[in-house]
């Protein structure tokens, strides 16, 4: 029976999907340090985490036994994905379950900026009955420029839409625009023409300060400003200098240059105490809705690689989609070099084998080659390809009946 350690508080969904598909399946609550981790996966094939187990090359290379990691999450820097993929562990993660989520913060955040609510809210609790339309707006009519029109703009895009908001976008790649959305050609155009400016741009290094004094001078008076991408993207201590100005009426925070690492650290930033600023601690994506969807799609994920091979969305192996086979099937991972096929075939011939279906897919160093041949697969072929000098990683799969 193949064995499943998952660790951090996973989705209780993971665990079942992994139990149905013939898993042994260990749940821990807490993540584990690299002497704990090396321990328990002794014996493991599958192993999910969250954001705080490091995977990392000592591990892996202690548990050469492992096949597959999955990342219940949306980042793998916790993992070392390059000697997971000279060792031919795949690895998987989450990258749209929590794009919702986000949407639907970056909107609830965009009528709370309008209307001041925070700012009212506060002086409520604290006894004082300030009853007032200044500086308050509705949303409906105004402008909204969203800069980086991926997953998470896209989709805030159609739902500020759908509140009657003006939608701009800037992206560096060339976008399809949803609905009545408008590409600007320059970040500069956006910022001119938006009343309220929102960042969902991706963590990419040129990033780095991207948004600071420059950006936020050219923004209209008066206008709102919201971050729910990367905390490095934005220079805090222009956006403080622009919201006491009352250049910036109000702006909504969810990510921070430093963000503390456990619960409970102390938080510090110079945005703290501002007025009409929302401070959140990164959790734009946090929804139960999302851990759920999370857990249900990173365990299909590590179900359907073990059962089929497929390698759709893996972060850091050759991608093919694979169906399951009703012939017999092996995977070959291998150092992309010359001849690997053309080898194979030969090997597979050799034993009087008829290849059924044949997919080769290539990333950086390594390939990656699934075979459907006619027939059983012999032992001595299998050991054959294992012991090709190219050879990563050799994988066999059950026929399916059709
Ligand atoms: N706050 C949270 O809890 C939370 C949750 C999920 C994702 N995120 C973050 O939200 C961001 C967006 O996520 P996504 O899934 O939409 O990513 P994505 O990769 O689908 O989209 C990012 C888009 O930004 C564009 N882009 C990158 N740099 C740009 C620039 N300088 N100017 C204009 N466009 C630029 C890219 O071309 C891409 O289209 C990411 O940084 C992600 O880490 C935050």
């Amino acid at each position: 029976m193949p064995r499943a350690l998952l660790l951090e508080n996973i989705d209780p969904v993971a665990a079942e999907l992994l139990g149905a598909a013939g898993y042994e399946v260990e749940s821990l609550r807490g993540a584990l340090d690299e002497a704990d981790l090396t321990a328990a996966l002794d014996g493991v094939d599958v192993l999910g985490i969250r954001s705080k187990t490091q995977v990392t090359a000592e591990v892996l290379r202690a548990r050469p036994g492992l096949a597959a990691i999955g990342a219940f999450c949306i980042g793998t820097n916790q993992i070392d994905l390059a000697t997971a993929a000279a060792g031919g562990v795949a690895v998987f993660n989450a990258p749209y379950s929590n794009t919702r989520s986000v949407v639907e913060m970056a909107l609830a955040e965009i009528i709370c900026l309008a209307r001041r609510l925070v700012d009212r809210d506060r002086a409520l609790h604290a006894g004082s009955w300030d009853k007032s339309a200044a500086g308050s707006h509705e949303v409906r009519g105004r402008t909204l420029g969203i800069v980086g029109y991926g997953n998470i703009g896209s989709q805030l895009s159609v739902l500020a839409e759908a509140l009657g908001m003006r939608v701009l976008f800037h992206d560096l790649e060339e976008k399809l625009a949803l609905g009545n959305a408008q590409p600007c050609d320059s970040l500069e155009e956006l910022l001119e023409r938006s009343e309220t400016v929102t960042l969902h741009v991706d963590g990419r290094a040129g990033n780095a300060g991207m948004f600071g004094a420059e950006q936020f001078s050219r923004m209209p008076r008066r206008s709102l400003f919201l971050n729910l991408s990367r905390g490095f993207v934005v220079d805090h201590e222009a956006l403080r200098a622009h919201v006491l100005s009352g250049h910036i009426a109000g702006a909504a925070v969810d990510v921070f240059p430093e963000e503390p690492r456990e619960q409970g650290d102390p938080f510090t930033s110079v945005l703290r105490g501002l007025p009409n600023v929302i401070l959140t601690p990164h959790i734009g994506g946090s929804t139960q809705e999302a851990q759920h969807d999370i857990g249900r799609f990173v365990a299909g994920k590590l179900v359907d690689y073990t059962a089929t091979g497929t390698t759709n969305l893996s972060v850091n192996l050759p991608t093919v989609a694979l169906h399951g086979s009703s012939v017999a099937r092996f995977a070959l991972l291998h150092r992309n070099v010359p001849g690997v096929l053309a080898r194979v075939d030969a090997l597979i011939g050799e034993h009087g084998l008829n290849v059924d279906g044949q997919v080769l897919a290539t990333r950086g160093e390594l390939g990656y080659a699934v075979t459907d041949v006619s027939g059983p697969l012999p032992a001595d072929l299998l050991a054959a390809l294992e012991t090709l000098p190219e050879a990563v990683r050799l994988t066999t799969f059950a026929r399916r009946e059709r």
